[in-house]
């Protein structure tokens, strides 16, 4: 297959349904291959690596979206994401991931073991509750998709109660980090993107009146004392991506996770008691089934990158997912092997833009997974698990389960 039909094929509902087979075909041309006039796919792993970490490449921000989509200004979902550090570039970016890159460390994210323990297992009773009797349950629905954003409500200080609200905005929202091909789509995220800026005005407002010690407080402290080191909109844009960026990742993660697991009852077993097993067993999971399948890079001077021209302008793709299963990096590499080690996936991405909630997103898996499997040692799939049908960010959409418990 030619590298332009596979590219194209991607968009389309087979590719989305499994994007995998294309991968290969355009890795059979080249791990870096033009694919029509000012397009380029990363598929290698080494080549992927290095174009995130170019300062010559960079991400699209307000300037390029002039350039490339000039009404992008009338969308407030693509404007919120364009006043995040996901779409700016240095120095902005660097300001602005600055405001809260202390709050994500791993040792300050390991602070919150108990309070995801905590949320865990009060999602685990309502799914033991919702299984009596052997009912089906969406593990999606009632677990995967609420632990991150009830885990990211309580670092951010939004109300622990909306879990769901937040939920369905966000999922709406996350539309629009796949681009500007379906209008109706946008239309449904800007609404979203509304609604929950509204929201935020409001808490902005509560939290400047009584400071609590969440990163909400601390945000607007900052803003307050030099709007130079983050202004208003980047405050509210800032929110927006740590409410959506960490949300479908984590439950994709948690999801693609249980799924396997619940496969291989032999995986379940030392997922309960091994916690070696489980930290490998998570990476394992992000390196074949990523939750973000792929970003972009803009050259913004002609460059050569692995004997390749790439003119200034151009975008070059970054298929991280292909990356993950570069047969040159890691052997049999379409095999789930949890036994695999210092895989370094490129799941979180790399580069200045490396995933701020990387150690929270695998701090939640790593302790969600073992749970579920204590808790439940009978769970079994009550049907078939379906996966969503975007590619950017591909995941499940239901993982229907009995629990096994009485
Ligand atoms: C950036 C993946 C969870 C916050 C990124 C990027 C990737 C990624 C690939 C880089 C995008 C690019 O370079 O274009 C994931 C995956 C997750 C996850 C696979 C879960 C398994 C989280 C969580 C949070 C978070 C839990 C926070 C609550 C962010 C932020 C950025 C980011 C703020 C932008 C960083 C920057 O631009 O400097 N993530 N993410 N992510 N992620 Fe995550």
């Amino acid at each position: 297959m030619e590298p332009l039909a596979a590219f194209r094929a991607l968009g389309t509902e087979e590719g989305r349904q499994d994007p995998y087979p294309l991968y290969e075909a355009i890795r059979a041309h080249g791990d870096l291959v033009p694919v029509k006039p000012g397009t380029f796919v990363a598929v290698g792993y080494r080549e992927c690596a290095r174009i995130l970490r170019d300062p010559r490449l960079q991400v699209q921000d307000g300037t390029a979206f002039d350039r490339i989509y000039p009404d992008w200004r009338a969308h407030s979902s693509v404007r919120a994401f364009t006043d995040s550090m996901l779409y700016s570039n240095p120095p902005v970016h660097g300001r602005q991931r600055g405001t809260v890159n202390t709050e994500f460390t791993p040792q300050q994210v390991a602070r919150l073991r108990p309070v995801i323990v905590e949320t865990v297992a009060g999602l685990l009773d309502r799914v033991d509750d919702l299984g009596a009797g052997g009912s089906a349950v969406d593990l999606m629905d009632e677990f995967a998709t609420r632990l991150p954003i009830a885990v990211v409500s309580a670092m951010l200080g939004f109300d622990e109660d909306r879990v769901t609200w937040f939920r369905d905005l966000a999922t709406a929202i996350a539309v629009a980090t796949d681009g500007f091909g379906d209008a109706d789509a946008l239309a449904t995220a800007d609404a979203a993107m509304d609604e929950l800026a509204e929201h935020f005005e409001g808490l902005i407002a509560r939290k400047r009146g009584c400071p609590a010690g969440d990163i909400v407080s601390s945000l607007v402290g900052l803003h307050d004392a030099d709007s130079a080191r983050l202004s208003h909109q980047e405050l509210i844009g800032n929110m927006m991506l740590l409410l959506t960026a960490g949300f479908e990742t984590t439950a994709f993660l948690t999801g693609d996770g249980a799924l396997m697991a619940i496969a291989n009852p032999g995986y379940a077993a030392r997922l309960r008691t091994d916690d070696a097993f489980t930290e490998r067993y998570v990476e394992e999971v992000l390196r074949v089934e990523p939750p973000v399948h792929v970003t972009s890079r803009w050259a913004t001077e002609d460059l050569v990158m692995f004997g390749t021209r790439i003119p200034a302008g151009a975008r070059v793709v970054v298929v991280l997912a292909a990356g993950n299963r570069d047969p040159r990096r890691y052997p049999d590499p379409g095999r789930f092997d949890p036994s695999r080690v210092r895989s370094q996936p490129l799941s979180f991405g790399g580069g200045i833009h490396f995933c701020l909630g990387a150690a929270l997103a695998r701090l939640e898996a790593r302790i969600a997974l073992p749970m579920l499997f204590r808790r439940f040692p009978g769970i079994a799939l009550a049907g078939t698990a379906t996966y969503r049908d975007r590619w950017v960010i591909r995941g499940l959409r239901t993982l229907p389960v009995t629990t096994g418990a009485e």
